[in-house]
């Protein structure tokens, strides 16, 4: 549904397009391969331990009408969910949902920034952290570059500089701070970030208000877009300020937390035929181009773990000499256990017994707890050391509505690099210059973790990273052949 004849506004960098419905869907769907379950029962995964469970499921009305794409560049390089496009179908939403979903979102944000100092909100620990601030900022920056500027004639930027300071990778917009100096802002200070917040936010408000009828449907769909990129923000800044305590000889914790014991269940595997299935989105509600075009794919019979690898799965492997044995490493991932020395899990550490560093301080590791924070190279490995394989994402797609802790535990790596659909094309103009050329690298993820905002993923989400990154909550799902 993603491609379109149209053009991007030149100013803005956001191109608001109408879309071809032939383009929508797939014409002449293959049958649906049958799922059979072995040893569990199938069931949908509801993300019940998701922290803090952001403000519920996101509600989107896709609809056969009033269709519109909107597509929109948030450039953040050679990092996953950070550079994306984003393409969806629009019935508009009615002036008073949106505002009462921008409160929500924007006020989320503020709310997970509310446990942190404003000391620890400066902080970049390393070039692929963000400080908290500058996700506040950025996220403002984005509606007042996309939305504000380009569309409200009497919108007066907060401050000049911002533009350059909390532009992320957009080269329309222009020059830019150096994302691994972002540390180095000391100011703007977290007080003039709350301002600038509230300024765009009261803009945002007048905007819902008062934007005439005619401009609604792309209105409300820039708007929605913005929220959504401010979603994929708030896991963003979880992730990072997770990284920033944990380089903190002190550990502390972002916040208080119980763990209750788990109790693991035995693996159990879910067999699936194969055959020709339908892979991506299929046009009705929210998704982001790289999930466009649905195409068929053909799958060998599979079958696939029905749920992630537990703690006491990865210990056994390193005591088995996992880490040492250049055997079940891919090249590129044994150089990189020598370059850096891995041992264990991002976060985890060994004083006798295993400990895990968690946003709720360090605490023993749980046994029956998935691990997470391994790169692809580790669940690689450890997938070969069980002579089984991680899944494609097409297997794991099409499985999915079988899998237990599908979204709520762990992001979970997957065999494939991370590439276009068939028939994918990047937009024309400005924003072609994003996530396609991106598409080379980095692997897939599927499914989501317990920082994702509630509802914020769907069984065709594509996050994708570098497959030597562990700061992402990123697990282990594994497969065979049939
Ligand atoms: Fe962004």
């Amino acid at each position: 549904m993603f491609r379109s004849p149209g053009r991007p506004t030149p100013d803005s960098g956001v191109g608001v397009f109408a879309v071809r419905p032939e383009v929508s869907d797939t014409s002449d769907p293959a049958p649906r391969t049958s799922l059979r379950i072995s040893g569990a029962t199938a069931r949908a995964c509801v993300g019940v331990s998701r922290l803090g469970h952001y403000g519920g499921h996101h509600s989107i009305s896709g609809g056969r009408d009033a269709r519109h794409a909107v597509v929109l560049a948030c450039p953040q390089p050679r990092l996953g969910r950070g550079l994306f496009r984003i393409a969806r179908r629009v019935t508009a939403q009615t002036r008073d949902a949106l505002a009462q979903q921008h409160r929500r979102v924007r006020s989320q944000t503020e709310a997970l920034a509310s446990p942190l100092h404003p000391e620890d909100q400066v902080v970049q620990s390393m070039p692929d952290v963000s400080p908290t601030k500058w996700h506040r900022a950025h996220t403002t920056w984005f509606f007042e570059t996309f939305l504000l500027a380009p569309n409200v004639k009497e919108y007066e930027h907060f401050h000049e500089s911002y533009t350059y300071l909390f532009n992320s990778y957009y080269e329309v917009v222009g020059a830019r701070h150096p994302r691994p100096e972002r540390g180095l802002l000391s100011r703007p200070t977290v007080t003039d970030i709350a301002r600038y917040r509230a300024h765009v936010d009261d803009a945002l408000t007048a905007l819902i208000e008062s934007c005439p009828d005619d401009e609604w449907p792309e209105t409300s769909a820039l708007i929605e877009l913005g929220l959504h990129h401010e979603q994929q923000h708030q896991e963003l800044l979880l992730m990072d300020i997770k990284h920033v305590l944990s380089c903190n000889p002190l550990e502390p914790a972002y916040a208080e937390g119980q763990c209750s014991s788990r109790v693991a269940t035995p693996m159990a595997w879910v067999d699936v035929d194969g055959g020709s299935v339908e892979i991506g989105h299929d046009g009705e509600g929210f998704g982001f181009d790289n999930e466009f075009p649905r195409h068929v794919v053909h799958l060998d019979p599979y079958r696939i773990a029905d749920r992630l690898v537990t703690a006491a799965e990865w210990i056994a492997f390193v005591d088995d000499d996992g880490y040492h044995r250049p055997d079940l490493w891919l090249a590129d991932g044994w150089a990189a256990v020598q370059a850096h020395g891995w041992e264990a899990p991002l976060y985890w550490w060994n004083d006798d017994d295993w400990s895990v560093f968690t946003l709720a301080g360090r605490r023993a590791v749980d046994p029956a707890e998935p691990v997470g924070h391994v790169s692809h190279f580790e669940a690689d490995a450890f997938a070969r050391w069980r002579g089984e394989r991680l899944p494609t994402e097409f297997e794991w797609e099409h499985a999915a509505a079988a899998l237990h802790q599908r979204d709520d535990e762990q992001w979970q790596w997957t065999a494939s690099a991370y590439l276009p659909y068939p028939r994918f094309q990047p937009a024309p103009g400005a924003v072609g210059e994003y996530n396609g050329k991106f598409m080379s690298g980095q692997m897939v993820l599927r499914g989501g973790a317990g920082i994702t905002p509630a509802g914020h993923t769907r069984p065709t989400y594509r996050n994708f990273f570098p497959p030597g990154s562990r700061w992402m909550y990123g697990g282990v799902r594994l497969a065979g052949d049939a």
